[in-house]
C-alpha cells in the first residue's frame, strides 16, 4: 500500500476543515481482477483527452449496433442542447435484447428475486424478454394507440414487468417516463402532467418488508390528480404481480382500466419490428428535484445516452456476459436506467433485480441473495452500506458469495464504512468503484478505472475518460487543479449521456445548469459552456476529488435529491400551518434526513400539527422525504427582507455554530427556537459537514 498524495502545505481550505478530510491509503486491485478487467490500457484517458474531443466517443457508439451509421459525431449548432452521433439511426430493445439472440437466447438476461422468500427466484432468457416486449409492444400500440414521441408515465415497483414495458416503449419510440414506486400517487401526478402522459402503466400491488402494497389505488389518485392539474389520463394498464389474479382492493374503472396480463392473450406469439430511431430522439424521462417545487423532466437521449451507459458498465462496472450482475438501485432511479437495465443489457449481462429491502426479513437476506445466485458483481449505494452494517455486521462472512467488483454511488461515503464494505461485504477480495454522477449526467463523471487506478476510501477518484472537470470559486475564477481547495465543481465538455434539455422547458435547463458560468451566451462553441453540477468538490494533488455535497438547497436523502421547496409546501397544506422550513439533518444511516420547521397561524392549536405534517409529506412526496422532527416555533428567523434563514435552522438542527446573527430582523427568536429544539444547555457546538455549513446561503 502507498500512501495517496493528497493536499500539499498547511493551509486548509473551509470545507476540508469542515469534513475533516485526511489522505487515506491508497488500496490496489488484485492481479486476478486486473488479469480478467475488460479495461487494462492505461492510455485509454491519454485516448480521450481534450485534444481528441469530441472524437474519443466513437469507441463508445462502436458498442451498439445501429441501423445507419451516424455521420456527426457531436453538432453544438444549438448550444446548450448538444446532439451526439447526428445522422444516426437506432433503436435501444434491438441493441439491449434482440441483437444477443443469436448467441445468448438461452442465457438469463434478468433474475428476478420476489421479497417473499418461499418464492423462488424467477430467471427471464434472452428469447423470453424478447418475446414479452414484443407483446407488450404491441399492446402500447394497438390496445393503448401509443406511437413515437409519445409520453408514457410508469409507476412500477421492481419487478421484471418494469424493464420489458421500459423495452417495449423503446421498441417504438415512445419516451418512457417512470415514477420511483415509492412515491404517492400524487407525485406522480405532477410527472403525468408535466411529461402531458396520457397513459399510465402501473401493477396491481407489489411486497416490500413482507407486506403486500396495494398499489394500483396510487393510480386511481395519480389519474385524479393529474386531471385537476389539467392533463386527462385515458387508459390505465395495470400489470398483475401474480399473472391471472388481482390483488388490490381498488376498483377498476370500466373503459379506463385494463389488466395487462388478460390482454396480452391477444398478442400472444406476435412480433414486432424495432423502430430505426434518429440517435437524438429522446429515449426517457426521468424526474429529479431542483431548487424549485417543481420536478424536473431530464430528457435523455437514445444513442448518446445508451452509448454512454454500455461504454460506462463495460469499463467501470466490468461487466462480461458470464458474470452475474446485481445492482440494488431502484429502477425508479436513474441508477437502475442505467445501471440495472440498459447499459448491463447492452452488454449482454445477466442482471439482478430484487424486489423487496436487503434487511428483510433479516441482515443475512442480500448475501444470502448473491449466494444462492453466485453473484460476483454488486452495486448499491452508503446509505444501504451502513444499514446492512448496522443490521448485521457479521452476516456477510456467514454465506458462500465472492464478489470481483463493488459499487458504491449517491452519495459521499465515509471511509471507514467504505473499510467494513471493503473487508467485510468484499472479503477483501473485491474492488471497489465510487461512482459520482447525476441524473442529468447519464452515467459515471468520476470513478476509479478498477484495473489501472488505486482506489482511495472516501474519494469518488479521478476523471472517467472524456470527462474534463474543473473547480470554479463563485466568481468565476478556476481553483488552481490539485489544490485542495473547495469550490464548485464543473464539467468542461459535452459528453454523449448527458441530458438533452429539462423536458418542456429549455430556459431552465440553461439556467439551472449553463448560466453560472457561461463564457458567452451567443456562442455556438462548447468550450464557452461549462456544466454546472451543483456540487461542492476538491480536488487533491493526485486528481483525485472529493464531493462535499449540494451546494444548493436540495436534501439528498439516502443517496437521492429532495427539493427542500417541495416538502416546505406540501407542509403548507395544512390548515394551521403558517410558514415551513425544511433543513437536511445528519443521520447516521441516510446520511441527510429532512427536519422540518413550522410556525403556526395565530389561535390555531398545534398539538396534531407534527403528525399531520409527516403524513402530508408521505402522501405528496413519499416515505423516502419522512422528516425526522417536525420543530413548531413561534417564528422563523428572517432577514430584514423577510427570507427564512434556512442556514440558521440547519446550524440549530444539527447543533452546529449558528454565527453572527444580529443581522437579522428578530434575532430573539434565534434562542427561543434553539432552546426549543436543543433544551435550555448549551449544547457543544461542532463544525459540521460543509453541506450542512454552507446550507441555504444562497438561498
Ligand atoms: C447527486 C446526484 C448518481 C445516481 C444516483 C443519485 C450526489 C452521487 C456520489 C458519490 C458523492 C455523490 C451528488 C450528486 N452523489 N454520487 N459517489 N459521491 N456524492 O442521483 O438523485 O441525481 O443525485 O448525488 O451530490 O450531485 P441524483
Amino acid at each position: 500500500m502507498s500512501k495517496g498524495k493528497g493536499t500539499k502545505g498547511g493551509k486548509l481550505s473551509e470545507a476540508q476543515i469542515a469534513v475533516h478530510w485526511k489522505e487515506e491509503e491508497y488500496i490496489h486491485p488484485s492481479p486476478q481482477f486486473i488479469a480478467q478487467a475488460n479495461m487494462t490500457d492505461a492510455d485509454v484517458h491519454e485516448r480521450f483527452g481534450l485534444d481528441n474531443f469530441p472524437g474519443c466517443f466513437k469507441e463508445y457508439a462502436d458498442l451498439l449496433t445501429w441501423d445507419s451509421y451516424w455521420h456527426t459525431m457531436l453538432d453544438t449548432s444549438d448550444a446548450p442542447c448538444w446532439k451526439w452521433f447526428v445522422g444516426g439511426r437506432i433503436n435501444a430493445s434491438y441493441n439491449c435484447v434482440d441483437r444477443h439472440l443469436a448467441k445468448y437466447k438461452n442465457k438469463a438476461a434478468i433474475h428476478f428475486v420476489p421479497e417473499p422468500e418461499n418464492e423462488a427466484p424467477q430467471a427471464i432468457t434472452y428469447q423470453e424478454l424478447y418475446v414479452r416486449v414484443n407483446e407488450f409492444a404491441l399492446m402500447l400500440r394497438d390496445l393503448a394507440g401509443l406511437k413515437a414521441g409519445d409520453r408514457v408515465t410508469l409507476h412500477m415497483p421492481m419487478v421484471p414487468e418494469l424493464p420489458v414495458t421500459m423495452l417495449a416503449c423503446a421498441r417504438l419510440g415512445i419516451i418512457h417516463s417512470e415514477v420511483f414506486g415509492g412515491f404517492s400517487g400524487q407525485a406522480c401526478a405532477d410527472r403525468i402532467h408535466d411529461s402531458g402522459s396520457r397513459v399510465l402503466i402501473t401493477m396491481d400491488g407489489y411486497y416490500r418488508s413482507g407486506k403486500f402494497i396495494d398499489h394500483k389505488a396510487n393510480a386511481d389518485i395519480a389519474v385524479e390528480t393529474a386531471k385537476k392539474l389539467g392533463q386527462k389520463v385515458d387508459k390505465v394498464l395495470i400489470w398483475q404481480r401474480y399473472p391471472g389474479e388481482t390483488r388490490s382492493q381498488a376498483k377498476m374503472v370500466k373503459g379506463r382500466d385494463h389488466i395487462v396480463n388478460d390482454e396480452l392473450a391477444a398478442f400472444a406469439g406476435k412480433r414486432v419490428d424495432p423502430v430505426p430511431l434518429a440517435a437524438e430522439d429522446p429515449l426517457f424521462l426521468m424526474y429529479t428535484s431542483g431548487t424549485t417545487g417543481k420536478p424536473k423532466g431530464c430528457q435523455h437521449s437514445i444513442g448518446g445516452y445508451l452509448a454512454y451507459a454500455a461504454g460506462t458498465s463495460k469499463f467501470f462496472q466490468d461487466i462480461h456476459p458470464e458474470d452475474v450482475y446485481w445492482c440494488m438501485a431502484d429502477i425508479g432511479w436513474i441508477t437502475g436506467h442505467s445501471y440495472i437495465v440498459y447499459g448491463p443489457l447492452a452488454l449482454a449481462a445477466s442482471s439482478v433485480m430484487f424486489e423487496g429491502v436487503p434487511t428483510y426479513p433479516d441482515a443475512g437476506r442480500a448475501w444470502r441473495i448473491a449466494e444462492r445466485l453466485d453473484v460476483n458483481i454488486f452495486h448499491t449505494a452508503p446509505t444501504t452500506i451502513r444499514m446492512l452494517r448496522k443490521a448485521g455486521p457479521d452476516e456477510p462472512a456467514k454465506y458462500d458469495y465472492h464478489f470481483k467488483h463493488m459499487t458504491t454511488v449517491g452519495e459521499p461515503i465515509e471511509p471507514e464504512v467504505w473499510r467494513w464494505y471493503y473487508e467485510v461485504v468484499g472479503k477483501g477480495e473485491a474492488i471497489i468503484v465510487d461512482t459520482w454522477w447525476q441524473t442529468e449526467t447519464g452515467g459515471f463523471l468520476c470513478s476509479t478505472m478498477p484495473a489501472t487506478q488505486p482506489m482511495k476510501p472516501g474519494s469518488t477518484g479521478p476523471a472517467v475518460p472524456g470527462i474534463h472537470p474543473v473547480i470554479y470559486d463563485e466568481d468565476g475564477k478556476e481553483i488552481p487543479a490539485g489544490s485542495g481547495t473547495a469550490g464548485n465543481i464543473c464539467i468542461r465538455n459535452p459528453w454523449p449521456g448527458a441530458f438533452q434539455t429539462i423536458w418542456g422547458d429549455r430556459e431552465r435547463y440553461v439556467e439551472t445548469y449553463y448560466a453560472k458560468y457561461c463564457k458567452d451566451p451567443k456562442s455556438k462553441d462548447w468550450r464557452d459552456w461549462p456544466y454546472l453540477t451543483g456540487d461542492g468538490a476538491m480536488q487533491s494533488e493526485d486528481g483525485y476529488y472529493r464531493i462535499l455535497g449540494r451546494i444548493d438547497d436540495i436534501i439528498n436523502v439516502a443517496g437521492h435529491r429532495l427539493g427542500t421547496k417541495e416538502l416546505e409546501s406540501a407542509a403548507l397544506t395544512i390548515e394551521a400551518v403558517a410558514e415551513a422550513a425544511v433543513v437536511p439533518v445528519v443521520d447516521e444511516l441516510k446520511g441527510r434526513v429532512p427536519d422540518v420547521y413550522v410556525s403556526l397561524k395565530p389561535d390555531f392549536d398545534g398539538a396534531k400539527v407534527g403528525d399531520q405534517v409527516v403524513k402530508v409529506i408521505e402522501t405528496t412526496i413519499g416515505k423516502i422525504a419522512r422528516p425526522k422532527h417536525v420543530h413548531i416555533v413561534p417564528d422563523m428567523p428572517k432577514t430584514r427582507s423577510g427570507k427564512i434563514m434556512r442556514r440558521v435552522l440547519a446550524a440549530i438542527s444539527n447543533t452546529l455554530d449558528i454565527g453572527d446573527v444580529m443581522t437579522l430582523a428578530n434575532p430573539d427568536v434565534v434562542e427561543e427556537v434553539r432552546v426549543l429544539v436543543q433544551g435550555k444547555e448549551k449544547v457543544a457546538v461542532k463544525k459540521g459537514p460543509a453541506d450542512i455549513a454552507r446550507f441555504g446561503d444562497d438561498g
